[in-house]
């Protein structure tokens, strides 16, 4: 088979990674990738909107699947234009794929199905807003309604930060179009964590569960980004809450979404709190998730590409799960979520014992090797057979690395490690 990657950040390298692993494939091509992909899979030079180009191509090429990895060509209707030719594609029509493309859509889809989620108002009339926070208490969280690289959230503390972010946001248009219209909604208190299934219609097949970590900073401190880090699986989270949350979240939003004449096909991704009331949806992504991608694949011991072709065939497939944990910390430009500089030649890394894995995101190519070209520059994940082990592999690894022009947290997966010696009450877990 010949399969085309939509993408070109470190989610689209473990995918193709992944689909590359597969016997069932023989090429895997990447649209437009990145230089640091090469050893996986052919870059082909087709940005993510050039939905004519993608087409031609695959038509030339008698792709056999497509995967779009973000969400910008999704919401924008791509996956479309390729079923037109007649080509199987995994990812949603821009009619599903709304449920992240806008907040409202996803907010109303909810409370009409009694999916649990947090209270909400929303608003494109500024005075209105700013009387409604006026009357409301901090914590509170203030989102732009349309796409905004995962940069669209704040949760305010202060009644001040809460009315500068609504004035940022409505009036000053930060997000120009996307945050014409804001939610306001109810500060969820609890542990977040990222489900994924794999969808077609009203079949849903759970991936195992990550835990990303939003924050720029240690201890999560500092802004949202797009994703510092994360792990997978997630054991202080309950395999019943799990359970619940596919019960009473994953399946009654597929089935929203066909009632709704707006059957989903894809990845569903559910960002969950584990509120003192259950699970409730944070938001919801019409893709892979990265960088959960990035820690979840490797742990993937069944051939995703089967996976993918038995789902869009209204079969449920068997996805088995390594034991083992994997930890994965994002290195990023000075600056990010900010601003940044790039330019700056990375390390060649040595690869000893084959449990590490870097996935490129923000990268390009001079003469001299790969260069920062990006926020979010590479991930380096460890397989390991408990997350203390990977935790520990993935610093060990990358300490010897460390470049004034980039950082990472140090505390990617602690959250986890903390919990689990808690709870315990034995130091088997020791944080580090
Ligand atoms: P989102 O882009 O919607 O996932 O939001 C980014 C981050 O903001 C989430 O991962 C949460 O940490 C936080 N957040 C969003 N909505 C809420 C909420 N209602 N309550 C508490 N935290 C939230
Ligand atoms: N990790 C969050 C996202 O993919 O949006």
């Amino acid at each position: 088979m010949k399969i085309l990657v939509v993408g070109r950040g470190g989610r689209e390298h473990a995918l193709c990674e992944k689909i590359a692993s597969s016997p069932l494939v023989d090429k895997v091509f990447v649209a437009p990738g990145n230089p640091g992909m090469r050893s996986v899979a052919i870059t082909v030079p087709y940005l993510e909107d050039d939905q004519q180009g993608l087409v031609r191509f695959a038509r030339q090429h008698n792709l056999d699947l497509v995967v779009i990895g973000p969400e910008k060509p999704l919401v924008d209707g791509l996956a479309d234009r390729f079923l037109e030719e007649g080509i199987p594609v995994f990812g949603p029509s821009p009619r599903a794929a709304q449920i992240e493309g806008s907040k409202s859509f996803a907010k109303a889809l909810m409370a009409k199905y009694g999916i649990p989620t947090a209270d909400y108002r929303e608003f494109t009339a500024y005075t209105e807003a700013r009387s409604y926070l006026e009357q409301s208490p901090v914590p509170i969280v203030i989102k732009a309604d349309g796409l905004a690289a995962g940069k669209g959230v704040v949760v305010a503390h202060t009644k001040r930060q809460a009315q500068e972010s609504l004035e940022e946001m409505l009036q000053g248009k930060k997000f120009g179009e996307a945050s014409s219209k804001v939610i306001i909604e109810e500060c969820l208190q609890g542990e977040e964590f990222s489900l994924m299934a794999l969808v077609q219609g009203e079949l849903v097949v759970p991936l195992d569960v990550a835990q990303d970590h939003k924050r720029a900073l240690d201890g999560n401190q500092g802004p949202n980004t797009g994703g510092m880090g994360a792990y997978s699986p997630v054991p202080q989270i309950p395999s019943g809450v799990v359970e619940q949350a596919i019960a009473e979240i994953l399946e009654p939003t597929a089935k929203a979404l066909v009632l709704e004449g707006r059957p989903f096909t894809g990845v569903l991704y559910a960002g969950l709190m584990l509120t003192s009331e259950g699970p409730k949806v944070i938001e919801f992504n019409a893709r892979f998730g990265d960088p959960e991608t990035q820690v979840l694949l490797p742990r993937l011991e069944s051939d995703l590409v089967a996976a993918m072709l038995a789902v869009l065939a209204g079969e449920r497939p068997k996805l088995k799960w390594s034991s083992q944990g994997m930890v994965g910390v994002v290195v990023a430009s000075k600056g990010y979520p900010g601003p940044v500089q790039g330019g700056v030649l990375l390390p060649s890394f040595r690869f000893e014992g084959g449990s590490v894995s870097v996935y490129y995101s923000g990268v390009a190519e001079k003469e001299e090797g790969l260069v920062s070209a990006g926020g979010r520059v590479y991930l380096a994940g460890c397989l390991g057979d408990n997350l203390r082990e990977a935790q520990q592999k993935v610093y060990d690894f990358l300490c010897q690395y460390d470049q004034p022009e980039f950082f990472y947290r140090r505390d990617i997966g602690q959250a986890c490690l903390d919990s689990a010696a808690v709870q315990s009450g034995s130091d088997q877990e020791e944080p580090r």
